[in-house]
């Protein structure tokens, strides 16, 4: 963020501390590793990794299944020069990406300095603090295979300058950290693999060329940095999950990739079930394709931008949004319903061009138009969003979050902690219509209850319900059982996830899923799954009081 001249002049001697790989430190000092960062002596010093605070399996399971409202933290471990020109100043060659910061400036030691400077500085426990304050409970945290360390870099064209990440890894748990103090949710982004899964300079090289995929060396020591990443935060309460890859190229050999990485990262115990998401190489039908194939905890990325295109230039900023509202919305919504919900959309921004503005009289009301129906449409039609991004260089309301809250965008998103909490128009009451077609009797019972019945018992009603069938002699048949034991655990993951700061159960699809496989077939008999379905559905719309 800070010009290099100045924290060249600001430079302060540090203090090396090797640390053996693991994390404990060696106390002996290295000064002989020190040099010199155009004249001033710096020594660099050993950052420790911290711990995690243990699993706790029930907050995860909301944070990983629930729905997103998220930003993300770009240019913070995989910078580009647009988001952060002034890391930029004194990189080498195209002075585009990652390898021209690390191989650039007087030494490697000069880099890391500033690297780390920006990564104590340009994000910080405030910004997850505000992020909370304005109802935001997830990030997206792009990093790059080298962000991993120097073991990582051998072997890739960052080996020479290996050690200007030698403390990067204790800053990404530091971040993750950070975010769950304040509850916030982290889907750790593979955004640069090694040799390059687009060839572009935000996968951290500047040369152009996507050397992934034709590479069995490169897939290799990615699939490496996966099974790394998932070993050490599978059990971490706060990451919702690992995306492979960001934007790779559709490369005829992406979805045996993908194949590949799943099935490494499954076998990590305790990886069995942990949410792992993929981008869709801007193929939105042929990856909704490739997940619905799938039944395990699979999530599918897909970006949405309007500025890359000379279509995208040629269309108003209305014709956007009334593409967003129409077609792009179908579009969601038929691939979401395909992969039973497991869509999100990771990236998203206000930004138009020029030219698309310049067709509208009033510029800024076209622009709060257009976000506005990206976040309504988003927010309908998949289980999550994440703006692009969260703060740069030179903020403007198009790309940077922080700009853009309360202009262009709302001042917050807490509409559903509302809407929660006073369980919607009918004052919270409990529809129990479901259950009065296989028991008329009850009705008038029910309606009297309805009426009375005050919230925290309503839960309880619905035993009372249940005992009365029962008592009536007439035994509840499967689908019965199945349906009323849904019903409920519908309502109550609505409690329980109103409860946690508001959210709201997003992956619908596959919560219901591995509900039904952890009842096992004792409490949902095989066949009447869809019983089991019918009711969750109906006593979640009910429990978040939105029937
Ligand atoms: C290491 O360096 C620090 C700071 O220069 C110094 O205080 C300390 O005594 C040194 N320790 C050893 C073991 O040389
Ligand atoms: C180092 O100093 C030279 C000359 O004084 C200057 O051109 C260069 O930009 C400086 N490099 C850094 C990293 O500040
Ligand atoms: C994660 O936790 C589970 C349950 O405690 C444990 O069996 C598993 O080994 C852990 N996995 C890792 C990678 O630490
Ligand atoms: C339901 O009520 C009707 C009319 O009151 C009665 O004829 C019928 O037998 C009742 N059914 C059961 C299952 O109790
Ligand atoms: C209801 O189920 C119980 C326990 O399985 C059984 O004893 C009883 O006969 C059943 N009643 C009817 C009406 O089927």
């Amino acid at each position: 963020m800070l010009p290099w001249n100045f924290i060249a002049g600001a430079l302060k001697v540090f203090v090396l501390l090797r640390t053996v790989a693991g994390g404990s430190v060696d106390k002996q000092n290295q000064t002989s590793e020190a040099n010199s960062c155009n004249g001033t002596k710096i020594v660099v010093q050993d950052r420790p990794v911290e711990s995690f605070p243990l699993f706790d399996r029930p907050t995860s399971t909301i944070m990983r299944y629930r729905s997103q409202r998220a930003v993300n933290l770009g240019s913070w471990f995989v910078h580009e020069q647009w988001m952060t020109p002034s890391l930029f100043i004194n990189a080498a060659g195209a002075k585009l990406s990652e390898l021209d910061i690390a191989s650039g400036g007087d030494s490697p030691n000069c880099a890391r300095q500033m690297l780390e400077d920006h990564w104590k500085t340009f994000i910080t426990a405030k910004d997850f603090s505000d992020l909370a304050s304005k109802g935001i409970n997830t990030v997206r945290l792009p990093i790059g295979y080298w962000s991993l360390g120097p073991e990582f870099c051998q072997g890739t064209p960052f080996s020479p300058f290996a050690d200007v990440y030698h403390n990067s890894w204790s800053f990404i748990v530091q971040a993750i950290k950070m975010a769950a103090d304040f509850e916030i949710g982290v889907l750790v982004d593979l955004h640069g693999a090694v040799g390059s899964q687009n060839g572009q300079p935000h996968s951290g090289i500047s040369n152009k060329h996507a050397g992934l995929f034709d590479s069995e060396t490169n897939m290799d020591k990615t699939i490496d940095v996966l099974t790394f990443l998932t070993e050490k935060l599978c059990n971490v309460t706060n990451v919702i999950g690992i995306q492979v890859l960001n934007e790779p190229q559709d490369d005829p050999g992406l979805i045996d990739f993908y194949i590949r990485a799943i099935s490494e990262m499954r076998r990590v115990p305790g990886a069995e079930s942990f949410p792992i998401y993929i981008h869709d190489a801007f193929n939105l039908e042929k990856f909704s394709d490739f997940v619905s194939q799938r039944s395990d905890f699979i999530v599918q990325d897909h970006h949405s931008y309007f500025v890359f295109t000379s279509q995208d230039e040629k269309k108003s900023a209305s014709q956007h949004t009334e593409d967003i509202r129409t077609s792009i919305l179908r579009s969601l919504f038929s691939a979401s319903k395909n992969e039973r919900g497991n869509l999100i959309v990771g990236e998203w921004s206000c930004a138009l061009t020029p030219e698309s503005l310049s067709m509208e009289s009033d510029q800024v009301a076209a622009r709060e138009k257009f976000c506005k129906a990206q976040l309504d449409v988003y927010s309908s039609a998949t289980a999550g969003w994440s703006f692009w991004s969260y703060k740069k260089e030179d903020c403007d309301n198009g790309w940077c979050f922080t700009a853009a809250l309360g202009t262009a965008l709302p001042p917050d998103f807490f509409s559903y902690r509302q809407s929660c909490d006073s369980l919607g128009s009918n004052g919270g009451l409990i529809n129990l219509r479901s259950f009065d077609a296989f028991a008329p009797n009850m009705t008038q019972d029910l309606d009297m209850k309805r009426s009375t019945t005050p919230f925290h018992h309503r839960l309880a009603t619905i035993h009372y319900y249940r005992l009365r069938r029962l008592d009536t002699d007439s035994n509840m048949t499967a689908e019965e059982q199945s349906e009323t034991k849904g019903y409920e655990d519908g309502f109550l993951t609505a409690k329980q996830f109103c409860e946690h700061d508001g959210s709201r159960l997003g992956f619908i699809g596959q919560f219901i899923d591995d509900s039904i496989k952890a009842l096992g077939p004792t409490v949902v008999q095989s066949g009447t799954e869809p019983d089991y379905i019918a009711g969750f559905t109906r006593g979640l719309s009910d429990g978040e009081g939105s029937s």
